[in-house]
């Protein structure tokens, strides 16, 4: 089959793009922790009330040393807040909306994840520095979207 010149250049091109694109991502989710959401757990949002985890959102020190933090997502606020974790332990943040679709990114941090109603959003971060953290949502979620934020104070580990 004959492909004139250009045509083969612009074949080669976007293939290298392609190539190039696929390469970013494998990067990125290798070496940066970046990843899509680590499982797929549903929940009802509008029964959230009587839920024996989102219904009484909060910190939990686990067994093993580690931090639980049940985070629920609202029309603009997030509730608990403060989150308050020690610094130095893993703290595996599981997070919903009760309403419509939220952000949760911890400023300064690579945490950023989407509270979405119907869904549980779980991810794991260590924080090696005590000090305070903005939360911010980062989905348009409404009228007061931009004064959506909340604090995560991150205290000294007990040795
Ligand atoms: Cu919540 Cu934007």
């Amino acid at each position: 089959m004959h492909v004139e010149l250009y045509e083969r250049m612009w074949m080669w091109a976007s293939g290298g793009l392609i190539v190039a694109f696929l390469a970013v991502i494998g990067v990125t989710a290798g070496m940066q922790a970046m990843s899509p959401p680590s499982h797929i757990e549903t929940v009802d949002p509008a029964a959230l009330d009587s839920h024996p985890e989102f219904g009484n959102p909060g910190v939990t020190e686990m067994p093993d040393g580690s931090v639980k933090a049940v985070v629920v997502a609202a029309t603009f606020f997030y509730t608990p807040d403060p989150i308050e974790v020690p610094a130095g332990r893993p703290v595996t943040f599981r997070i919903t909306s009760s309403d419509v679709i939220h952000g949760f990114q911890i400023v300064g941090t690579n945490a950023n994840a989407m509270a979405i109603p119907g869904y549980v959003s779980q991810f794991t971060l260590t924080f090696d520095k005590p000090g305070e953290y903005l939360i911010t949502c980062n989905e348009y979620c409404g009228i007061m979207h931009h004064g959506m934020v909340g604090t995560l104070i991150v205290r000294e580990g007990r040795p």
